[in-house]
């Protein structure tokens, strides 16, 4: 029986074959990704750098003696590589655990192809047992919250949390998303809302999942 942790490992390395050849890629946010970065040291030779997501990711690849590029200085993304919270079989996503939604999605939305990495407990057959985390701008925190609990799900402040661009995070329980793509769009027409961690709109390509019988790669 492989641990998650072992399986977070496998899907690291799996990502490697993503990678192509002298290209400023994205990089993501979280301990999947941690192990990622790992792998992309060994071969650091072969891409030009990176766009990251998070100033945590940020620290890790200069660490590793990885280019790190500003987004703005880069026109194009062939891939960018990130975990996920949940992600079900259309390649829906909910993201944000780590906090870095707002650059996630940002990043992602520039690049070409999103390689999702995950182990298998992330991936469900509807979204919404994690809580899904929401971005807020601090002023706006408790009006969003009244909104979401009129949209059916109770808003918890994420306690001793700023995010990189110094707003605060509602991590929202019992939502049932059955229409991940409408309610994106709902959430993020909040005013005072960021970004919310849905990811259907720019969904995942490419799913690298680890599984007990072996990494499976599902598009
Ligand atoms: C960070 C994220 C991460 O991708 C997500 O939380 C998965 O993290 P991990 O690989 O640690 O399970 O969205 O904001």
């Amino acid at each position: 029986m492989l641990t998650q942790d072992q399986l977070k490992l496998a899907v690291a390395k799996k990502a490697l074959e993503f990678v192509p050849e002298d290209a400023i890629i994205g990089v993501g946010t979280g301990s999947t990704v941690n192990l990622f970065i790992e792998e992309l040291a060994g071969i650091k030779g072969r891409i030009k750098g990176a766009v990251s997501s998070s100033e945590a990711s940020t620290a890790r690849l200069k660490a590793h003696h990885i280019p790190v590029f500003d987004l703005n200085e880069v026109e194009k993304l062939p891939v960018y590589i990130d975990g996920a919270d949940e992600i079900n079989h259309h390649l829906h996503m909910i993201k944000g655990g780590g906090a870095a939604l707002t650059r996630e999605k940002i990043v992602a939305g520039v690049a070409d192809e999103f390689i999702c990495i995950a182990d298998e407990q992330k991936y469900v057959a509807m979204l919404g047992t994690f809580p899904l985390p929401i971005e807020v701008i601090p002023m706006a925190r408790s009006y969003v919250a009244r909104e979401l609990v009129r949209l059916g799900g109770h808003p918890e402040l994420r306690q001793g949390v700023t995010t990189d661009n110094g707003n605060v995070i509602l991590d929202v329980h019992g939502l049932q998303i059955m229409k991940p793509v409408e309610l994106e769009e709902i959430i993020n027409h909040i005013a005072g809302v960021v970004t919310c961690g849905l990811f259907a709109r720019r969904r995942a390509d490419v799913l690298v999942l680890g599984k007990q019988s072996g990494v499976e790669v599902l598009r």
